[in-house]
């Protein structure tokens, strides 16, 4: 029997250091593993926009990230819609979101970017792939107020069960990386086991978060398995039924998405 499909809903394969991106994502096309690549910056929309172009089971999100947003301007945002109104694989405004663990000093604008970023996606009718970092409050906040129409992800999601409900309230995915197989990741694993497995996503995150048991190396994509596994593990479920579940989550917000 066939593997079944795994989305990677956040994956930075192209800054990867120690695999060429070619091997990683041929990898993950061999193991059925779709890639969804996000953008930070004004350039690296450009280089998400080329790499769909390149593989066929990669697809993109063009947006700035949080600790970018001083870049960021209106030229960004035509240039984002150029990119989408010419690429069918560009499915979603990532990543974008606030960021209060690295620097404080320009909240304001982070919020005022983000919001701009939210009315774009609406504007364009595509899903958000949203980076919290310590600024959980904040980004239900602003997502109430603003988000009118855009499905929204809550990305490598690091909140407590009572927050991940708050979300799913709200009508927000939350996407699960490889933080849920580290061993004092508790808050992670009790949010793996508790919500509705119709919130579920997965992701990596790469190169970034290596999941167990390859700590202490360079993340890929094709580790999203173990992402599914753990999960699986804790809800003692098989791990095809995880996968199957969150492919089937990501098809629905991403509908456009084929293979
Ligand atoms: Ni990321």
């Amino acid at each position: 029997m066939n593997k079944p499909y795994i989305i990677n809903t956040h994956s930075h394969v192209n800054m990867l250091k120690n695999l060429p991106v070619e091997q990683a994502v041929k990898t993950c096309s061999n193991e059925n593993i779709i890639i969804i690549i996000p953008s930070y910056n004004n350039k690296s929309i450009f280089e998400v926009d080329e790499l769909t172009k390149q593989f066929d089971n990669v697809y993109g999100y063009v947006g700035v990230f949080p600790e970018e947003v001083k870049e960021f301007s209106d030229k960004t945002l035509s240039d984002m819609e150029t990119i989408i109104k010419n690429n069918k694989k560009i499915i979603g405004i990532g990543e974008v979101g606030l960021d209060y663990y690295w620097d404080k000093s320009f909240v304001d604008l982070q919020k005022e970017v983000f919001i701009k970023q939210i009315e774009f996606a609406n504007e364009m009718n595509l899903p958000l792939n949203i980076h919290c970092r310590e600024a959980f409050d904040d980004t239900l906040e602003i997502l109430k107020q603003y988000n009118k129409n855009s499905v929204a992800i809550m990305h490598c999601f690091s909140g407590s069960i009572e927050f991940a409900k708050e979300c799913i309230k709200q009508g927000i995915y939350i996407a699960l990386g490889g933080v849920v197989t580290f061993k004092n990741a508790v808050k992670v694993k009790e949010v793996a086991s508790e919500i509705p497995l119709e919130y579920l996503l997965l992701e990596t995150d790469d190169p970034y978060l290596t999941p167990v048991p390859h700590r202490g190396t360079e993340n890929q994509p094709s580790y999203v398995k173990l992402v599914a596994q753990e999960i699986a593990q804790i809800r003692g479920i098989s791990t095809d039924e995880v996968a199957s579940a969150a492919t089937k989550n990501a098809l629905k917000i991403f509908n456009t998405l084929t293979f």
